[in-house]
């Protein structure tokens, strides 16, 4: 079963700065966790390390996937043995479509899959399988010969990247929901796209600082995230009391001074 084990992982910028301060999390297949904490906390610094951005030092801890230690891997190796960042987004690709983006993806992960040979997709199976998931995630049909990101609506890039998600079939699933500009319909397809796909293949790890997302998505696990480490852990609950109390009760001082250092 998909496991993604996160061990005491301490992430620094290349000027030194510990941003991420000894995070323990694992996300396995058939559950959605959700990650919340105000701006500046340090979120997206340990989306990146889990990634493998190479901005981006771990200085100390590890990361596991299904068992195997990824934690030097490059990202795309990441990528391959099943690691998805929905925030790997590309930019707009001149005269690419859709479909060739898609082709094009799951042709680079059959290649790394296969030894580093040439291992194309045949059309009717590639046909096939982008249908059924266009099918199972509402997308529109005429989205797909559309060129990439070219005039695309904040809630079509969102189309791509669950869809672009569905075909690569991860085995676990970060989503960085990065606040500015995602409208509500933007977040109701993310989250359409998250419950459709979690499942015995699936887990996923989302990634917010807004409450209303889990609107939408019901985690399993919600964990608290204030400057770099996770202060608190529950299940769907905790998402409400944070939107009733705030980050400020999560704090050391809030919790009770509990937290060692
Ligand atoms: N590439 C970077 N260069 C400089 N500072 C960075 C970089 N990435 C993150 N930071 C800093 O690290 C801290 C955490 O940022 P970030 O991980 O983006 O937080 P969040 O996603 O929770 O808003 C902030 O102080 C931010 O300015
Ligand atoms: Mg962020």
């Amino acid at each position: 079963m998909a496991k993604l084990e996160i061990r005491n992982l301490h992430v620094a910028l290349e000027d030194g700065t510990e941003i991420v301060k000894g995070v323990d999390l694992t996300v396995s297949a058939n559950e959605k966790h959700a990650i919340m904490g105000p701006n500046g906390s340090g979120k997206s610094t340990l989306a990146y390390a889990l990634m493998g951005h190479p901005a981006y030092e771990i200085t100390e801890g590890e990361i596991l996937l299904d068992g195997e230690d990824v934690t030097e891997l490059e990202a795309d190796e990441r990528a391959h043995r099943g690691l998805f960042l929905a925030f790997q987004y590309p930019h707009a690709i001149p005269g690419v479509t859709v479909t060739s983006f898609l082709r094009s993806a799951i042709n680079a992960q059959r290649k790394a899959r296969n030894g580093g040979e040439d291992d194309p997709i045949p059309i009717p199976e590639f046909r096939k399988s982008l249908l059924e998931a266009m099918e199972k995630l509402k997308v529109p049909r005429e989205l797909a010969s559309r060129y990439l990101n070219d005039g695309f609506s904040g809630g079509e890039k969102k189309r791509v990247e669950i869809l672009q998600m569905a075909m690569l079939r991860p085995r676990i699933a970060v989503l960085d929901e990065t606040d500015s500009g995602l409208d509500i319909d933007a977040l109701k397809i993310v989250a359409s796209g998250v419950n459709e796909l979690v499942g015995p293949e699936m887990g996923a790890l989302v990634i917010t600082h807004y409450q209303r997302i889990l609107n939408y998505i019901q985690p399993d696990f919600v964990h608290v995230f204030v400057d770099g480490r996770i202060v608190a852990e529950g299940g769907p609950e905790l998402a409400h009391r944070l939107e009733a109390e705030g980050y400020e009760a999560f704090t050391p001082a809030g919790v009770g001074g509990g937290e060692t250092s």
